[in-house]
């Protein structure tokens, strides 16, 4: 389930721990099978649980915890929208409920052919910047307005 490259990726991860401790890696680890696989099925946390010599509970746990790790497919391109308090307060339900509008779904699903899925997020440090949002949880993209964001949808199409 973790190629090679994978595993080389990972292990860069475990080197920077004591070596007795290579479970403190598992949130990295997690990321880099998120990125081979697009998201964490249950094969995957078990491959990773294996790698790291960990219980699949404990990093199921981690997994489903933390929102930048998908537990169920989000699509391609995961699109996540900071809702929080600040956010909201400068525009992001409205950024949101566009991003709803253009694509036909909800917080929490997932297009029909499978292009974007959506979620809320967690404050981004980027407060000042509503609205904001994530693609894939790598791109940030900032002061999001109507036309940013169908401009955006379109690129990513
Ligand atoms: S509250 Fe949205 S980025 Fe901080």
């Amino acid at each position: 389930m973790l190629s090679t490259n994978a595993q080389t990726l990972i292990d860069r991860e475990i080197a920077k721990y004591p070596a007795d401790r290579k479970q403190s890696a598992v949130i990295a680890a997690l990321a880099i099978a998120q990125d081979e696989h697009g998201w964490l099925s249950e094969p995957v946390i078990q491959a990773v649980a294996d790698y790291l010599g960990m219980a699949p509970m404990a990093v199921y746990e981690v997994a489903s915890f933390y929102e930048m790790f998908n537990i169920k497919p989000m699509g391609r391109h995961k699109l996540t929208v900071c809702t929080n308090l600040p956010c909201a307060l400068s525009g992001a339900l409205d950024a949101a409920d566009r991003i709803k509008e253009k694509l036909g779904i909800d917080f929490g699903q997932v297009t029909a052919d499978g292009r974007f899925g959506l979620r809320e997020g967690q404050c981004f440090g980027a407060c000042g910047d509503a609205p904001v949002l994530l693609v894939n949880n790598k791109a940030m993209h900032c002061k999001m307005s109507h036309a940013d964001i169908d401009r955006l949808l379109e690129d990513l199409k």
